[in-house]
């Protein structure tokens, strides 16, 4: 009989389709780091605390790193029997170190390991993706700063609607993402608490050193609860939904630059580095770094979507359900990163049009508000200065002018209270 490592009451091999179905390997041994960093620290507290000797945990630690080292060289068998990255670690420990090697999980369940494993991981990857916000930040900050001059259409309903400055588009995104930053940070915080130590779910009759454990592993506070240490995803929860988040704001801009560089708007024109061309139309260049962030913005609400309903039905305290939980958090993880890690290339090499921009503000009457302001802050209620532009429009459309076009003559016959100074204050648009 293949004896597994908890197979002591069980009198029949483990069916292999079962075998199959629940293991995790597949997508946990993602985790390696982090366990073996865990077992690294709880062995030691073990020797602390007198449960195991300084000897034993001497070579348990040895043992450990050689583990990580045969991962890392690709040197490292992984099979569905031993289902999960802490069997296979442990296991091979057993192979490594011998006998002692079933010292390590004293005082330790498969159920606040994975926690604390997931714990480390997600502090890490906000670590790297508040790194990536950072950097995008910078860029659409310095692009802000070269086209504070740079006039365009802004949109509303993708409408013309005013004339805007370039450098407060970037910043209306640079704004989304210190946003996002803050959520970040705030998960981190969240994510920062050890439950190494709850064990199975009520913790343990060893007399066990939480607070060494977390010192080493540089969490700021343990669990209160045993029960909630291993049952709580709500840092996994928190992590996604600050990246759905923040793939609401990749998504729309990447919308806005895939729209902005159709020939139809033509306001700005990809780097060929980060841009594709297309197997059958030799013409096409296509924005599909943009198309793909929008894109992959629906895996990740996916996956926000399928941590929640993982968890909204578990009784306490720890469930098999929540191995679920892995496949989302890596495949957010990876996805946001990525997404983050393109865009500041992508943005310094583009080209903008500014004459185009410049173009399609002139081409419109998107100077409306610009006159009925005037008009009010002559003294004419803004009703009243809303129809009395409404109706220059009109006449400009009937005549194929453009609100700029109008003679002062002409302005006063809509109102005479237009004066002279009304082409002035209007040229910062026009120059
Ligand atoms: N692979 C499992 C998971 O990811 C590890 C914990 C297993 N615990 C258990 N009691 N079967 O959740």
């Amino acid at each position: 009989m293949n004896k597994k490592l908890w197979g002591g009451r069980f009198e029949k091999d483990t069916d292999s389709l079962v075998e199959k179905f629940t293991a995790s390997i597949d997508f946990d041994k993602n985790l390696y780091k982090q366990d073996i960093l865990g077992s690294m620290a709880h062995a030691r507290m073990l020797a602390k605390t007198g449960i195991i000797s300084k000897e034993e945990a001497a070579q348990i630690i040895k043992g450990l790193l050689e583990i990580k080292m045969e991962i890392e060289r690709d040197e490292f068998e992984f099979t569905y029997e031993l289902e999960d990255i802490h069997m296979h670690i442990e296991k091979r420990l057993f192979e490594k170190v011998g006998a002692v090697a079933g010292k390590l999980h004293t005082a330790r369940s498969r159920n606040d390991q994975v926690a604390l494993d997931m714990h480390l991981f997600v502090k890490e990857k906000i670590e790297e993706v508040i790194k990536n916000i950072d950097l995008l930040m910078n860029t659409l900050w310095e692009l802000s700063l070269k086209h504070q001059n740079t006039v365009l259409p802004g949109y509303t309903h993708l409408q013309r609607a005013q004339p805007i400055y370039l450098s407060e588009y970037f910043k209306a995104y640079y704004y989304m993402l210190k946003r996002d930053k803050k959520r970040f940070v705030k998960a981190k915080e969240n994510a920062d608490i050890m439950p190494l130590g709850a064990c199975a779910l009520a913790g343990t009759t060893l007399p066990i050193d939480r607070e060494y454990v977390k010192e080493q592993l540089d969490f700021s506070k343990v669990y209160e609860n045993t029960l909630d240490a291993v049952s709580d995803r709500d840092f996994v929860i928190e992590f996604i939904s600050a990246s759905a988040i923040l793939m609401v704001h990749l998504s729309r801009m990447a919308e806005d630059l895939i729209l902005w560089s159709t020939s139809e708007f033509d306001f700005i024109e990809l780097d060929d580095a980060f841009s594709t061309g297309s197997s059958i139309m030799p013409q096409k260049k296509n924005p599909d770094v943009l198309e793909l962030i929008r894109g992959k913005t629906g895996r990740v609400f996916g996956n926000l979507i399928s941590i929640l309903t993982i968890m909204k039905g578990l009784p306490l305290s720890y469930n098999r359900d929540m191995q679920e939980d892995k496949e989302p958090l890596f495949d957010t993880a990876n996805t946001v990163i990525s997404c983050l890690a393109v865009l500041p290339g992508l943005l310094e090499t583009m080209k903008i049009k500014k004459e185009n921009m410049k173009k399609a503000v002139e081409d419109s009457f998107i100077d409306a508000t610009y006159y009925a302001e005037y008009l009010v802050k002559k003294g004419m209620p803004f009703r009243h200065a809303h129809e009395v532009v409404g109706k220059m429009v009109s006449y400009c459309i009937k005549k194929n002018k453009k609100l700029r076009d109008l003679s002062f003559m002409e302005l006063k016959n809509f109102s005479t209270l237009f004066e002279e100074d009304v082409k002035d204050e209007n040229k910062v648009f026009y120059n």
